[in-house]
């Protein structure tokens, strides 16, 4: 409700953050008031990777949408590009602590997620978290009927993602940034504070504009959409003011040589050996996942 106060209009939800409910009441609760009707509105969420077998599709779309208490997404993305076990649990392991993933390939989960937008469910549809070679199989697909209109990635100074930024871009796909701060909660004692950098803080002097203005704009002079977070109403409003001054062609290259390839929502890839997956590869991955997060607290391990 801050947030479409302060004017927000774009709301980055999925079915793993658990909240879906609350950020539904938000929204329903501003246009019962006239702030907003729907249509002003753009509300993306994201399948959970334990509904990628074909016929759950849809259903979890449906369960995002009555917690939204909506009757449409202006975009869906498929959350990562591999799939867990369907069940209860959202990241199911067995007795090892290993998550357990599913035999699902990503092509037929796409051609589920196109079912949704003739279904009318949602506007679009997209991907979050695929890289290069996971989109080219996409794209390659036979009888593609949508392409994915969005790829929302981890990017900031520290993980400046240019080759795939390009790649999404020359194929019409948009590229949204999350983590877009670094994520400065993260981890207690961390030295990777982004927003403590030096140069973003010399340059946000320059411009009498806080860090956080300076890493939201970075992405918006890229063409790339940007969804910073906050629970913090003054946060909320400072991380909106970012429309009235313009970042220099210098300073934009100063925070692109930033880039140290540092992830925040880690994924460690080693080859090994898999026959459970249909991928036409006789490679298979160790996805080893470290991630501290609001909704996974544990190490998770994910064989794709
Ligand atoms: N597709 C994916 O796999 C994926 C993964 C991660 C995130 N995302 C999306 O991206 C969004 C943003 O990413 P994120 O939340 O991980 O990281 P982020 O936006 O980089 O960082 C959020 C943190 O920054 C703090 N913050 C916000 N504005 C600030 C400001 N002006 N000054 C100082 N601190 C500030 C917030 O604190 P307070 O909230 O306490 O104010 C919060 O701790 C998420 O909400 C989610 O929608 C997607």
């Amino acid at each position: 409700m801050a947030a479409i106060d302060a004017g927000y209009r774009h709301f980055d939800c999925a079915y793993v953050y658990q909240n879906e409910n609350e950020v539904g009441e938000g929204i329903q609760q501003k246009i019962k008031e006239g702030a907003v009707k729907r249509e002003d509105l753009f509300i993306v969420s994201k399948l959970w990777c334990t509904f990628h077998d074909k016929p759950l599709v849809k259903g979890a779309c449906q369960k995002t949408l009555a917690a939204l208490k909506l009757d449409y997404l202006d975009l869906y993305l498929m959350h990562w590009p591999f799939g867990f076990k369907a069940g209860e649990e959202l990241f199911p392991t067995d007795d090892k602590g290993m998550s357990i993933p599913s035999n699902t390939d990503i092509l037929h989960t796409w051609e589920a997620m196109e079912e949704l937008v003739d279904a009318g469910l949602v506007k679009a549809i997209g991907i979050s978290n695929f890289n290069h070679e996971q989109i080219e199989r996409i794209l390659n697909k036979p009888g593609l009927k949508y392409k994915p209109a969005n790829n929302q990635i981890e990017c900031h100074p520290y993980l400046t993602q240019e080759k795939l930024i390009n790649y999404c871009q020359s194929k019409g796909i948009a590229v949204t940034a999350y983590c877009p701060l670094g994520r400065p909660d993260r981890r207690e004692g961390s030295s990777d504070v982004l927003l403590d950098d030096p140069k973003i803080k010399e340059i946000a002097a320059k411009h009498n504009k806080t860090p956080a203005q300076v890493l939201i704009r970075f992405h918006i002079q890229r063409n790339v959409v940007v969804i910073p977070k906050s629970v913090t109403p003054q946060r909320i409003v400072e991380n909106s003011k970012v429309f009235d001054f313009e970042l220099t062609k210098e300073e934009m290259a100063t925070i692109l040589s930033l880039n140290r390839n540092w992830r925040v929502c880690e994924m460690i890839i080693s080859l090994g050996s898999n026959e459970l997956l249909p991928w036409p590869r006789t490679v298979h991955y160790t996805a080893c996942w470290q991630q501290q997060d609001r909704y996974s607290r544990q190490r998770h391990s994910i064989c794709t």
